[in-house]
């Protein structure tokens, strides 16, 4: 089962794990930047080599290649160029087979070295449009949703996806939309819904409010360059913010209602058995770093179409104008009651 009552005890579960899972990476990027008093993202190049050899950060929610047989040390060329578009050009920071947070701080190394001040500064682009053509009012609904990509699976989860004519949002880090522009562009070409997850899975709770703002703009302003649109939907990573905090980002933010630990247990069987179990309303957390996630999606997907729901995008799910500062997630149905 994976509705667990009370709600919000089990969205503060959800994120207490997560937050669990990244606290050393979280705490190092954090406290360097505090003492500095830049953003985290200039910080994480500082930062990238001592977590990127941390032992314990095998452990973490982000790491790619601490699982025997998830293959991410074994990345053939033609998955690597295909996926990434510039091939060599920043390597692969999913497939490097380095544990623990070189997905995230590897592309910052090489790409952000420089404090770029207009990072501050929001983008003119309009948010990303969706459309959709499904009224969750009327009929059965999951969102799907997918962080810290894109990665080097991104592509396989979209080619699924779009060939069940299903939905998806995908939560994505500054960093990885460098290493991998292509797959943003191909997201966005497949009809997914793109979501803000920091520049660089930065824990927002431990940063100010400016460089909380720094680590979102900074996304927003890469997205804008790249596809034209800025994301509406963040998601922090750990999905932990205080209520101050969220209403203070001025951002519609959705967290999950059904946490499927695919980055713990790696395993596709167990992924797909959570995710299956969504009810409508759900919003499913996933991510698409890990090569047993998008082996899971297909089946997925079939499961859930097979109950009558329709697979959609978060504004599909909860509606064009979402409440600002509140936390989608547990139990949200279009028109219900918002947790915050
Ligand atoms: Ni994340």
């Amino acid at each position: 089962m994976a509705r667990r009552t009370p709600a919000v005890a089990a969205v503060g579960l959800a994120a207490a794990l997560a937050l669990s899972s990244c606290a050393s990476a979280g705490t190092t990027r954090a406290d360097a930047s505090a003492e500095s008093g830049l953003a985290s993202s200039t910080t994480a190049s500082a930062t990238g080599a001592p977590e990127a050899s941390s032992p314990e950060a095998g452990a973490s929610e982000h790491t790619e290649g601490a699982l025997p047989g998830s293959g991410s040390a074994s990345a053939t060329p033609s998955e690597a160029s295909t996926a990434t578009g510039e091939p060599g050009a920043t390597g692969d920071p999913t497939a490097s087979g380095t544990p623990g947070h070189a997905s995230h701080t590897a592309p910052a190394s090489s790409a952000t070295q420089t404090p770029d001040p207009q990072d501050t500064v929001a983008p003119t682009a309009p948010a990303q449009s969706i459309k959709g053509g499904v009224d969750c009012s009327k009929v059965p609904c999951v969102a799907l949703t997918f962080d810290d990509g894109p990665g080097r699976y991104t592509q396989q989860i979209l080619d699924a996806l779009t060939a069940a004519k299903a939905k998806a949002t995908f939560f994505l880090i500054g960093t990885q939309i460098k290493a991998y522009p292509q797959l943003v562009k191909a997201e966005v070409a497949a009809g997914m819904q793109l979501g803000n997850h920091t520049w660089d899975h930065a824990d927002l709770t431990r940063l100010t409010h400016a460089q909380q703002l720094a680590e979102l703009t900074k996304v927003d302003r890469e997205l804008a360059g790249l596809v034209g649109v800025t994301p509406v939907f963040l998601r922090p990573p750990g999905g932990a913010l205080d209520k101050a905090e969220k209403l203070a980002l001025k951002r519609p933010i959705a967290d999950w209602s059904v946490d499927t630990e695919d980055w713990r247990t790696r395993n596709t069987a167990q992924t797909i058995k959570v995710a299956s179990s969504a009810k409508p309303g759900d919003i499913v957390l996933m991510h698409d770093i890990h090569a047993s996630t998008a082996a899971a999606v297909p089946q997925i997907v079939k499961n859930l179409q097979a109950k009558g729901y329709h697979l959609v995008t978060l504004t599909e799910l909860i509606g064009q104008h979402p409440t600002l500062g509140i936390a989608y997630g547990w139990g949200q149905k279009p028109g219900g009651p918002k947790h915050s």
